[in-house]
């Protein structure tokens, strides 16, 4: 039994066919704040990233750039890490599915399938868009073009073996029924049910017609389809010595484009396979830019470089979460941006740090046990919102939090009656907030408990503030 204390999150492993954009980060974003999470509460957290670096899709894109598909995503793979390090994404492992270890898990996998009679030769006729990496029926194209990226689509003729994903449909259903929160949010779990009843389709998980996969162990000739492989990464992970006790994991995050992949196929392989299955796969909303999706193939791109430019790493990281709910889609707009930067965290948030500490500076601090701002509740609110991955509601009831303190403090105007317990009660506040916003804003939160001398601990949290030297603060945002 996996024991209670420890907490595994994934994101998808992402095509390093280009630099990474605002999607990219907005999953990955949300993994760091659930683990950034679940670390104060004192959980072994694995938060697991990578890139899906095999198939046709990549390899197509190599030899345009004139490099072998390994050099190529040799020279991507920097860009990812990169452009997590400058967003504060605080990852525990980097897998590449290129990576040795995971080609043997996903070999082992693949062979312990066939042996159990999962797996058979046979001629694949049909559909494939190279871009999604899937397989269409002539009744999901449009116009004979790929649904999703509206692209003429290849018609394939070869030898494959495939999957016998049809096996399952009963066992996937009673899983869904029995696990009612295996597939989040709720309306899309229904579409994946209704889908899985009306038909479920074997699956061809092996090509011929080129070469940039993993071949399978019972017969070379075929490597394996891309998403077979990419999949396994979750598990291959945790088939590291010390990472075992990681399995199953506790949610794996993506985007609403690659749902079925993970709540149909997956929980298939891993039937097929006799492993465990995670406890949750949730599929939050497109980031659209003009109602486009943003996409590398398709539309506006939105690269994490321009994203950090506008008004720089934290209010990026608050605005993805604030602005929509998680699950469902949000217009990207650089105006909404700059506005939540300047009225919500410089205005708001900003200058409740700066006038405290000023405040406290110049006259200090004396404890009281009252308390008008009470942030247990806040605590047990903020609690509720993270299980149910609701982070807007979060980060609601963390700013009408900051909202009470500033009626609190334009209320007692400690700037006249120099009340030093009111500063107490202040400082205490903004203590416990920073605890909890900080999965959000880390480099903001960091530079307040600096100013405020406490650290990022449940202890920390449900502690009364320590008096100590208190400077007035920095400033925290810049408007723009
Ligand atoms: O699908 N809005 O990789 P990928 C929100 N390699 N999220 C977005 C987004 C947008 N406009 N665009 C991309 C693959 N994403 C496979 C995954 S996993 C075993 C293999 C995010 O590079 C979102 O998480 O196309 C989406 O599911 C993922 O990037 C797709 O990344
Ligand atoms: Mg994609």
């Amino acid at each position: 039994m996996k024991s209670k204390n420890t907490f595994y999150v994934t994101t998808p492993i992402y095509y390093p066919n280009d630099v990474p954009h605002i999607g990219h980060a907005y999953t990955t974003l949300a993994a760091d704040i659930l683990a950034r999470w679940h670390k104060l509460l004192e959980k072994e957290v694995f938060f697991l990233t990578g890139t899906d670096e095999h198939g046709k899709k990549i390899e197509t894109v190599a030899k345009k750039s004139g490099k072998t598909a390994k050099e190529f995503v040799d020279s991507l793979v920097p860009e990812f890490k990169k452009a997590w390090k400058k967003l504060n994404i605080d990852y525990d492992s980097f897998i590449r599915t290129t990576d040795k270890d995971h080609e043997k898990v996903v070999q082992k996998i693949l062979s312990i399938v066939n042996k159990k009679g999962d797996i058979y030769k046979g001629f694949y006729e049909g559909y494939y868009c190279t871009e999604c990496e899937a397989y269409y029926t002539e009744k999901d194209l449009v116009e004979l073009c790929c649904p999703v990226h509206k692209t003429r689509i290849e018609k394939l003729k070869e030898e494959s073996y495939f999957f016998r994903l049809s096996k399952y449909q009963n066992k996937l259903l009673e899983f869904y029924k029995k696990n009612q929160d295996f597939i989040s949010p709720e309306y899309r779990r229904q579409e994946i049910i209704n889908r899985v009843k009306e038909d479920l389709q074997d699956l061809s998980i092996s090509r011929t017609s080129f070469t940039w996969g993993i071949p399978l162990p019972f017969d070379k000739k075929h490597v394996c389809y891309v998403w077979f492989d990419a999949l396994t990464n979750y598990y291959s992970a945790t088939r590291e010595k010390g990472k075992e006790k990681f399995w199953p994991a506790d949610v794996h995050l993506i985007g609403k484009d690659i749902l079925w992949f993970h709540s149909v196929i997956w929980p298939a392989i891993l039937f097929s396979a006799g492993i465990e299955q995670p406890k949750k796969v949730f599929a939050h909303g497109w980031w659209t830019f003009n109602k486009e999706k943003i996409s590398k193939s398709r539309g506006k791109i939105i690269n994490v470089e321009e994203l950090i430019t506008i008004a720089g790493v934290d209010s990026a990281r608050y605005f993805l979460f604030r602005e929509t709910p998680f699950g469902e889609d949000g217009d990207f707009s650089e105006n909404a941006l700059k506005d939540r930067h300047n009225n919500e965290l410089a205005n708001k948030l900003g200058n409740l740090v700066l006038r405290v500490s000023t405040l406290i500076d110049k006259y200090g601090l004396e404890k009281t046990t009252i308390r008008n701002l009470d942030s247990k509740k806040l605590f047990e609110r903020v609690q509720k919102g993270f299980e149910n991955l609701e982070f807007d509601k979060v980060l609601n009831e963390i700013f009408a939090f900051v909202d009470l303190c500033n009626e609190f403090i334009q209320d007692k105007k400690p700037w006249e009656t120099r009340d030093k317990r009111v500063l107490y009660e202040l400082a205490n506040a903004i203590k416990n907030f920073s605890i909890l916003l900080n999965p959000f804003m880390p480099e903001t939160c960091e530079k307040i408990s600096k100013t405020f001398n406490f650290d990022f601990t449940l202890k920390e949290l449900k502690k009364e503030f320590k008096i100590g030297k208190i400077k007035k603060a920095e400033v925290l945002f810049r408007k723009v």
